[in-house]
């Protein structure tokens, strides 16, 4: 471990309320927090108990301040739609107080509940930025999730207001808002009382008043609003994600750990610096747009992007070093599924040499396991620093990365390099003993959590505790699975879970069978994820029919793709539904998915000593062949 690095990371573990508490100094506190860690109700733990600040006056009034006024804050860039804008910390802190304005006339208070269902357009930026200034809690729904997985956040949220947006537009398609808002609200059990549309131009909905008004109404008669100074234990979001059952978890964000915890990252994980320009490219749905498309890039007065298109074909695979090129991008953070569908697309990146790259510094990866090829393949054509690192929804920033504002440290291809400071991570063996350097087993991180992490879920301490704190006593589960090399370096291998990752994202392969179940002709089901070369993984169904059904399992499959698409949404990418005669299971009846899945990546697998009928294998063998999603060469 090299000196700087380990002095910091030291600190980190063995005084962690004196590394925090100095690092707590970089952020605006209306009240300066004096008690920094309350631990007398584990694993609840609490940072910054009785400081007081604001998620907004961190991200924008602080830097108007200290004079950073006229600095560029949020570049978008839609290759879709061809429009760019750009906006300095002024102009976006009056929008975003205006539109607080807004909510506040709509009646919303601290503590309320917000839903923010949009796509990838500044609105969508100003709507959550508004909910930190008054205090009220968003929970930003990805635009790909079909309307049930809206009703049922807002149904757990119960949130007052639903901000939604007239359409959004995916390559080739627009993605229209008003029958998945409508279906969500007909299916959801709690009643929004009001829905905020904004209209999109030439793709504006008629809005049924006096329950649905235009963004443009809200404002008419809002006034600029100020923040409100919130508890540091208060919640900033809540932000749903795949548990392991169909119902997902509202992991929780605490205001003031957050902004210090992330205003932290930009320096000391990714070397950015105050006026850099900064890039995720994700969506503001997931982890990685909430914590680094707005929050963490705006706390550190950053200039950060959002851009609606794709890595390929919005209009080629180019995209991306064109918006380096443009905005001379500093750093850019997205999933490894970006470059490898560049690198399919343009594997000689015959686009990249038309662009000037001089402002480019590093590429960090994360959401899934880079792959080997893919870094070096990205190392070749960028020449500069490729890091994969490792984090969850759950934590908001990285558990593992190098930190290479602290100190560069050497690749190891395919890990996901060091404990990050403020993570004493573990491998503990299925024994319940520490394992040894290169031993595999479950991941765990000792608690407490640094500051920034969830402190619970939404309304179920509970299920906090027993789903996360309680296998491993006085540990954090991750869910993944890996090693620790002898120089401390983490090896992300597997999730222990039912949790795949589709395209960088995360989805739940029970919520997936639940659906499925629901086909008036299946028995039962099995979903897995398997290894895809671009996506990382991808669902795919086996299906058993209940007995004396008489329809074609065409029509089944289709039904039931069909199925998945409406009730979890495209983002499922679920494409394979296969009908089989048999699963195959252990002797107890649970079915051997793990065993399954080998087959279909063609990697060895042994025979199960539980299973009911091994020769069940061989049909499952040969109908994966007949799909095509077993090719032997
Ligand atoms: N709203 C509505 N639908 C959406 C959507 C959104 N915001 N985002 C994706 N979808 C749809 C897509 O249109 C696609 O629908 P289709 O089945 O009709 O084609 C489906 O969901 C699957 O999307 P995706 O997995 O993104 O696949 P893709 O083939 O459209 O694109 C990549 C593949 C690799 C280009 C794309 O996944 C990507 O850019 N990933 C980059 C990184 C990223 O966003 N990671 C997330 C967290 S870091
Ligand atoms: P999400 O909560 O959507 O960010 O997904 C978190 C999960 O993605 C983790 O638990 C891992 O399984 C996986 N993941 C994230 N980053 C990495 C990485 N760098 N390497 C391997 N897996 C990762």
């Amino acid at each position: 471990m090299s000196k700087k690095f380990e002095q910091i990371y030291n600190k980190s573990l063995t005084k962690p309320e004196e590394f925090w508490r100095e690092i707590s100094e970089d952020i605006f506190w209306f009240k300066k927090p004096t008690k920094i860690l309350n631990k007398t109700n584990p694993p609840f733990y609490k940072w910054f108990e009785d400081g007081t600040t604001n998620t907004c006056y961190n991200a924008l009034d602080f830097h108007i301040d200290n004079g950073l006024g006229e600095k560029t804050a949020l570049i978008y860039d839609s290759p879709i739609t061809g429009n760019k804008a750009k906006f300095s910390y002024n102009e976006l802190r009056s929008k975003v107080s205006k539109f607080a304005g807004a909510l506040k006339n709509q009646g919303l208070q601290k503590g309320d509940r917000a839903i923010i269902y949009m796509p990838m357009v500044p609105e969508a930026v100003v709507a959550m930025l508004a909910c930190g200034r008054i205090g009220v809690i968003h929970s930003v729904v990805f635009g790909g999730f079909a309307s049930n997985e809206l009703a049922s956040r807002i149904d757990d949220s119960k949130a007052k207001i639903l901000i939604t947006s007239s359409c959004g537009f995916e390559p080739g398609r627009t993605v229209e808002y008003r029958p998945l808002v409508d279906g969500a609200l007909k299916l959801a059990k709690h009643k929004i009382e009001k829905v905020i549309f904004f209209q999109r131009k030439g793709h504006e909905v008629k809005l049924n008043a006096p329950k649905e008004i235009s963004w443009d109404e809200a404002l008419s008669n809002a006034k600029e609003t100020d923040c409100v100074e919130m508890k540091s234990n208060e919640y900033a979001y809540i932000l749903y994600t795949s548990g392991t059952t169909g119902v997902p978890k509202g992991i929780v964000r605490d205001i003031g750990g957050h902004i210090v915890a992330l205003k932290w990252t930009m320096k000391n994980i990714y070397n950015v610096d105050e006026g850099d320009v900064w890039w995720s490219a994700s969506d503001i749905g997931w982890i990685v747009g909430h914590s680094y498309i707005v929050y963490a890039p705006l706390f550190k007065g950053c200039t950060t992007v959002l851009f609606e298109g794709k890595p390929v074909g919005t209009p080629d695979a180019g995209a991306f070093w064109k918006m380096i090129s443009d905005y001379k991008i500093k750093s850019l953070f997205t999933a490894p599924t970006a470059f490898r569908a560049i690198k399919k697309e343009d594997p000689e990146g015959k686009f990249f040499s038309k662009y000037d790259l001089s402002s480019f510094k590093s590429l960090f990866l994360a959401g899934e396991r880079a792959d080997p090829d893919t870094i070096k393949w990205a190392e070749n054509l960028l020449q500069v620093p490729v890091i994969d690192h490792w984090w969850q929804t759950e934590t908001s920033w990285a558990i593992s990365s190098n930190c290479t504002g602290i100190e560069m440290m050497e690749t190891k291809y395919g890990s996901a390099c060091k404990a990050v400071p403020g993570y004493d991570v573990k491998i503990i063996k299925p024994d319940q003993t520490l394992a040894s350097s290169n031993e595999m087993g479950d991941i765990v991180v000792k608690l407490p959590l640094p500051p920034g992490t969830f402190p619970t879920l939404w309304n179920a301490d509970k299920r906090y505790k027993e789903n996360y704190m309680s296998n491993y006593e006085g540990y954090y589960q991750t869910y993944d699975a890996g090693h620790i090399d002898e120089d401390g370096y983490i090896w992300i291998m597997s999730r222990t879970d039912d949790i795949i990752n589709v395209a960088g994202h995360r989805l739940s392969t029970g919520a997936i069978e639940e659906v499925l179940s629901e086909h008036q002709s299946v028995a039962e089901c099995a979903v897995l994820g398997i290894a895809d070369k671009l996506k990382g993984q991808l669902p795919i169904g086996l299906i058993v029919l209940k007995t004396g059904v008489d329809k074609d399992n065409e029509t089944i499959s289709k039904e039931c793709i069909q199925m998945v698409r409406d009730k979890i949404g495209p983002v499922a990418a679920f494409k394979v539904a296969i009908v089989i005669k048999r699963l195959p299971k252990t002797r107890s009846g649970k079915i051997l998915r793990g065993t399954i899945r080998k087959i279909a990546d063609n990697v060895e697998y042994k025979m199960p000593p539980t299973i009911d009928d091994p020769a069940i294998l061989d049909e499952i063998k040969e109908d994966l062949i007949k799909n095509n999603i077993l090719k032997i060469a």
